[in-house]
């Protein structure tokens, strides 16, 4: 009798980067699971934002230091920053079983940050003298690599060799590493890519792609309207809820054309940032991205504050102040979300406007439901000025021809990827 060796483990957790079926409901979801292997660099340290980064963004977070990794940072920062104990031996905290195939299993996305010459030397030998190594051979979900050593070990033939059979395997991915400066005060490739960086490869790979292949165009923060070379009109939005919306619908597979006011706010990670000014300028630049007859968008989201008015022109020199009142005659500014809302013929591009309000909740609902009529929208996002401007976290209604939905009071990242998903239930029904 011949028996059949056993075959390859079968992933016990499903693929990622699948695009899934948008059901509107991915932030009830479980949180993904990443498991952040820390390797022993000087670069280890760095591996404590992502931790916390990572938790942030609303990942699971697990930690496994290598024996040399624990010599550099501690397993209480990570088991504080995580929730969860730290693992750095095969025969750890777990009961019974085997903890490299637990954890293996328990990741949708492994992150190996700073990854030195010699675990890439191992992982690229298929070592598993360690738990850190035998949890990688067990692998299947993506790992990304972000590696870290003095330049002249990166360009060493040997590390080299590691990096081309690693990533001729296809079992992972790289962030980096660097150009910069190293622990010893040398300079070279080999410094380890910022957190910023490596977060914005990793993020996507634990998030559903549900709108990948869409192009969604965002506009964010206040217009300025100038009186004079030193004076201005404007408002206070300070643009964070549309550049959350630009952040995760971009971490959600959509190009992402992001027309920002005038905002000090870093552009999201694969955004398309195009500064604006003025009302009319941003105005013209929605229309560049909107294409002729509004055909190159599929979602827009208007979340800016534009200015209702102008001044009649910009006055060349400063206005003096002599007069004991000074009249401004103001213009009304073309309502550009109205004016798209009528030349739309079909239903790309989906419209989202925003309402600010300064009324009871009902009156919010009521008035923003107005606007939802008025402006032709698929959905209005209504919120009082005193919970959204400037703040970091925003309770809105979400409001339909057929719906009214309250969300609590929470983050604006939270706050816009229910906002996208909202997005990606409507296309998913109406046909992408
Ligand atoms: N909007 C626009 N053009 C304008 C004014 C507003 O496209 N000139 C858009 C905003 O981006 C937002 C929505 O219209 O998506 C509602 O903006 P809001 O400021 O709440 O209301 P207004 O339309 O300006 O009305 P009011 O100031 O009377 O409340």
């Amino acid at each position: 009798m011949t028996s059949t060796p056993p075959g390859p483990r079968a992933p016990s957790q499903p693929p990622l980067r699948l695009v899934r079926p948008a059901s509107g409901r991915e932030d009830q979801r479980a949180p993904q699971h990443v498991l952040l292997v820390v390797t022993g660099s000087v670069a280890a340290y760095k591996a404590a934002p992502l931790a916390r980064a990572l938790a942030k963004a609303g990942a699971e977070v697990r930690v496994v230091l290598t024996r040399s990794a624990v010599e550099f940072v501690g397993p209480a920062t990570f088991s504080g920053l995580s929730g969860r104990p730290v693992e750095s031996d095969m025969f750890g905290s777990h009961a019974g079983g085997e903890l490299h195939v637990a954890l293996a299993a328990w990741a949708d996305a492994i992150l190996v940050a700073p990854a030195t010459a010699d675990f890439l030397a191992r992982l690229a030998t298929g070592r598993a003298d360690d738990l850190a190594a035998a949890t990688l051979l067990c692998a299947t979900c993506p790992v990304l690599v972000a590696p870290a050593m003095h330049p002249t070990m990166w360009s060493h033939p040997a590390t080299q060799r590691s990096v081309a059979t690693l990533q001729s395997d296809g079992r992972c991915r790289f962030v980096g590493p660097v150009d910069g400066e190293v622990a010893s005060g040398d300079s070279g490739v080999g410094r380890m890519a910022e957190p910023e960086q490596i977060l914005a490869e990793l993020l996507p790979l634990v998030t559903p792609q549900d709108l990948a292949g869409l192009h969604v165009v965002v506009s964010a923060g206040p217009t300025v309207e100038d009186l004079d070379p030193v004076r201005f009109v404007s408002n206070r939005s300070s643009g964070k809820m549309g550049f959350a919306l630009a952040e995760r619908a971009a971490r959600r597979g959509a190009r992402v054309t992001l027309i920002a006011g005038p905002v000090d706010l870093p552009t999201p990670p694969s955004v398309l940032r195009v500064d604006v000014r003025s009302a009319l300028s941003m105005q013209s630049a929605l229309h560049e991205a909107l294409g002729p007859e509004l055909r190159s968008a599929d979602v827009l989201i208007m979340a800016a504050a534009v200015g209702d008015y102008r001044a009649d022109a910009e006055h060349p020199t400063k206005l003096k102040s002599h007069a004991p009142v000074l009249k401004l005659a103001l213009h009304k500014n073309p309502d550009i979300l109205a004016d798209i809302g009528r030349a739309r013929t079909g239903r790309r591009p989906l419209l989202i406007g925003f309402a600010v309000e300064t009324d009871s909740d009902a009156r919010v609902i009521e008035l923003a439901r107005a606007k939802l009529v008025a402006k032709r929208c698929d959905a209005i996002v209504a919120n009082h000025a005193r919970d959204s401007l400037g703040q970091d976290d925003n309770r809105v209604t979400v409001i339909t021809n057929e719906t009214t939905e309250p969300l609590p009071r929470a983050d604006k990242g939270w706050v816009a990827d229910r906002i996208l998903s909202f997005v990606a239930a409507r296309l998913g029904d109406k046909g992408k």
